[in-house]
């Protein structure tokens, strides 16, 4: 299935025209009461993405999240039953936090306190002296938060009681994203980074190739030619709260240094048999997943969670399929892993330094031009999400 199916592609001229072409405010992007309500009305409530399946691959295994905005600890914990479940990283007796380990596997979870005890689908199994409390069992279990897994990622929903499914939220993008790379993947090599800038502004980043050639002059070269200076993507497409680009494709570039030639042609040889054709694709998922395909076949996704109105948290995964059996093959993914590090250290002067500039409020407008009308979206869906927020709190 192709991308272009799902998300109408339509050439840049004919998307911006669709978009709309005047300036958009800055406050959203500094003013730390708009976060509040993004928080309450999109972060609270939507699904975000915590985690791989390839991360709790056992029955017991588990991984902990901590939550910045919801002030959460989250255990993502696999049940003997096979069943992904998220639990407050809270004892249910007062609350003391049941691991300070950011992964593991075990059968159980003691709380170190007074040592009530959990299975790992998040019932209460033993607590002792236990007679001497009046509550049931039934009702002591640990605290679930809404989880769904998709395309191997694992989604989380703060909202109790979800307005839609994953699948509902992601549509018709569903199919295509189980036939994506990081969907089958064994393993990644991350890395995370705090920032001090709004989650928008570090998502804007990435949403634009107009700076590619003045902040990654080196590392742009792939993406940028005679015919395209700026390395600007060809086709952009919307889909409810999502977008997507298509990226050009350089006729004439730069040779590909011999160390990496290797393992991409491998990995193009694994995807040209599984029919995987996205290499183009990058997708900008609400409300702060990026998922780009790199050349050839291979996932990248870098989640944004904002920690505040100017800090954000940023994770980035390189997903592998089948092990490094090779030593060529685990230099190409260090290398591959290490290039994107590069040019995101590029970046990050840029978009500290704009977060700088917003924050006193002097610039009161923020100017787009036509490619950069995937910020605008976003800008656009955040403005809805939190309307339609407001009018749900005034209804009552
Ligand atoms: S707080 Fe966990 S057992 Fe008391
Ligand atoms: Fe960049």
């Amino acid at each position: 299935m192709n991308i272009q199916q799902n998300f109408k592609m339509l050439p840049t001229e004919e998307a911006a025209k669709l978009r709309g072409r005047g300036p958009v405010s800055s406050k959203p992007y500094y003013d730390p009461e708009w976060w509040e309500l993004e928080r309450k009305a999109i972060f609270m409530r939507s699904w975000l993405h915590v985690g791989h399946l390839c991360e709790i691959p056992d029955a017991g295994s588990f991984i902990r999240r901590d939550i910045g905005f919801a002030r959460a600890s989250l255990l993502i914990v696999r049940g003997k039953d096979g069943e992904v479940r998220t639990f407050h990283n809270a004892c249910t007796h007062r609350g003391t936090q049941l691991t300070q380990e950011s992964c593991g596997k075990q059968s159980k979870f003691s709380c170190p306190y007074h040592m009530w005890t959990f299975g790992t689908d998040g019932s209460l199994l033993s607590a002792p002296d236990f007679e001497r409390f009046y509550v049931a069992r039934e009702d002591v279990g640990l605290r679930q938060v809404a989880t769904e897994v998709l395309a191997g990622m694992i989604f989380i929903n703060f909202d109790p009681e979800p307005k839609q499914s994953v699948r509902e939220f992601f549509g018709p993008l569903v199919d295509q994203m189980e036939t994506l790379p990081v969907a089958r993947a064994t393993s990644f090599t991350e890395w995370n980074y705090e920032i001090e800038a709004n989650w928008k502004t570090n998502f804007d980043n990435f949403q634009e190739n107009y700076h590619l050639r003045f902040i990654h002059p080196r590392t742009g070269q792939q993406t940028i030619g005679e015919d395209n200076p700026f390395g600007y993507p060809t086709h952009y497409g919307f889909l409810g709260p999502h977008r997507s680009q298509t990226l050009w494709s350089n006729p004439d570039p730069p040779p590909i240094p011999p160390s990496l030639l290797m393992g991409y042609g491998k990995a193009a040889q694994l995807a040209a048999k599984d029919g995987v054709s996205f290499e183009k694709t990058d997708f900008k998922l609400f409300p702060c997943l990026h998922i780009v395909g790199l050349p050839p076949a291979q996932q990248f996704t870098h989640t944004m969670m904002p920690l505040g109105p100017g800090r954000t948290r940023g994770q980035v995964r390189m997903y592998w399929t089948g092990e490094a059996d090779r030593a060529s093959r685990a230099y190409t993914r260090e290398f591959g892993a290490m290039t994107i590090r590069d040019v995101l250290s590029e970046d990050r002067f840029a978009v500290e330094s704009g977060q700088r500039g917003l924050n006193s409020g002097a610039i009161e407008q923020i100017h787009l031009q036509d490619h950069e009308m995937l910020l605008r979206h976003l800008y656009e869906t955040v403005q809805d999400k939190v309307a339609e927020y407001l009018a749900e709190q005034e209804a009552g």
